[in-house]
């Protein structure tokens, strides 16, 4: 199926707390090194930090109320139609989880599919779910890293598109290896909506591979 690309790429990013990660986003696209354009930046938290950071750059900011959802037995799926409802009107050809704090369920996987992003700091497949930078010290890793990978059922499990390698140095706490990590987050998340925007990524079984112009590339890149 040949997926409609607006040029720029219509984007939303859905984002819980801080949205640094936005902010990097929203930081390649003002520079002119990634081609898209935030038409919404959409949160279930009121005070995020991120719908601020929206505001500031005056892209709409979206507050979705979990609120009237909650109790249900399908409530996370009346949320998720909720956002699709938001996403839809806004035509949004591309959806970034940056920060999300909340499970997606197949309501929007489907809508989606290969066409719905997210950012993880770790080398996955190793240590999904959270705290994962205090997890990668603890199991003595040498390395540590962050990736960006489709959005599948499983959490943190879809095909990676993108990953940076930090080493954990003697001394680090899981703050400073963080920071660390979040640095090589700010560069390989907008490389890898760019090579999205530029139709370069193609999902094969669990690998995604970049289009390069050469034969088809590997999708591990060591950032400069
Ligand atoms: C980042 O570490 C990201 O990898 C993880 O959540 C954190 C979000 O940070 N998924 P921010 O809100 O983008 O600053």
């Amino acid at each position: 199926m040949s997926v409609k690309r607006s040029s720029p790429l219509r984007v939303a990013v859905l984002a819980s707390g801080r949205g640094t990660n936005l902010q990097a986003i929203i930081d390649a696209i003002e520079s002119k090194v990634l081609q898209a354009q935030i038409v919404a930046v959409i949160s279930n938290k009121k005070e995020a930090v991120a719908l601020e950071r929206a505001r500031k750059h005056n892209l709409p900011d979206v507050f979705v109320d979990p609120k009237p959802f909650a109790g249900g037995p399908d409530s996370r799926e009346a949320y998720d139609h909720a956002l699709l409802e938001v996403l839809e009107q806004r035509q949004v050809e591309l959806v970034l989880l940056a920060g999300y704090m909340k499970i997606v369920t197949s309501v929007l996987l489907n809508a989606y599919a290969n066409r719905m992003m997210n950012i993880h700091p770790s080398l996955l497949p190793s240590f999904p779910g959270l705290d994962v930078q205090r997890k990668a010290i603890d199991w003595g890793c040498k390395l540590a890293g962050c990736t960006v990978h489709f959005v599948t059922e499983g959490v943190d499990e879809g095909p990676i598109i993108l990953q940076a390698a930090v080493p954990i140095q003697d001394g680090d706490t899981s703050e400073t290896l963080a920071a660390r990590i979040l640095e090589q987050e700010h560069k390989i998340y907008p490389r890898a909506v760019q090579l999205f925007a530029q139709g370069r990524l193609k999902v094969d079984g669990r690998r995604v591979l970049i289009e390069d112009g050469k034969p088809i590339g590997h999708a591990l890149i060591s950032p400069s």
